[in-house]
């Protein structure tokens, strides 16, 4: 067993983990934040996105071990003070979403985005969310979610 140190959401956990252990499963199984979704387990699909110390990664492909000492968001550290960050509530907005797995992903991914290019146009949100498969939507809603997003100018 390993002892980690991670904060996530803004709360620090210390912990003694398998070194073989996925973030992923840290954070729903062990710290209990099932938001974060499992859908593949290898690295494709994009639902267990988070952040990570600044950067967008898939939480199935990040051993627990790995986040010791960093900051980690997921999407249930987006709301504050009850309100939903901006790309939860223009998700809701534009019907962008239908069983709800992909979305966690995709709204940690288009956060992603937003950060580094707040005025996407519709191909560099499918490019940056390529990474992200979605069964239901069709995609086309989400490009529309995160378009209104970056127009309300504060994600
Ligand atoms: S569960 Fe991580 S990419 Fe699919
Ligand atoms: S809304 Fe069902 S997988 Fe995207």
């Amino acid at each position: 067993m390993n002892r980690i140190s991670v904060t996530v959401d803004g709360t620090k956990y210390e912990d003694e983990v398998e070194p073989r252990l996925l973030l992923v499963h840290y954070l729903r199984d062990q710290l209990g934040l099932t938001g974060t979704t499992i859908g593949c387990e290898t690295g494709n699909c994009g639902s267990c996105t988070v952040d990570l110390a600044g950067a967008s990664v898939k939480s199935c492909l990040v051993l627990a071990v790995q986040a010791d000492g960093s900051e980690v968001t997921t999407v249930e550290g987006l709301a504050q003070d009850g309100e939903w960050h901006p790309l939860q509530r223009s998700f809701h907005e534009q019907h962008a979403l239908q069983c709800g797995y992909c979305t966690p992903g995709m709204i940690m991914g288009a956060r992603d985005l937003l950060r580094h290019n707040p005025d996407p146009s519709p191909r560099e949100i499918r490019h940056a969310l390529k990474g992200n498969l979605c069964r239901c939507t069709g995609y086309q809603n989400i490009v529309k979610a995160v378009l209104a997003a970056a127009a309300g100018g504060e994600a």
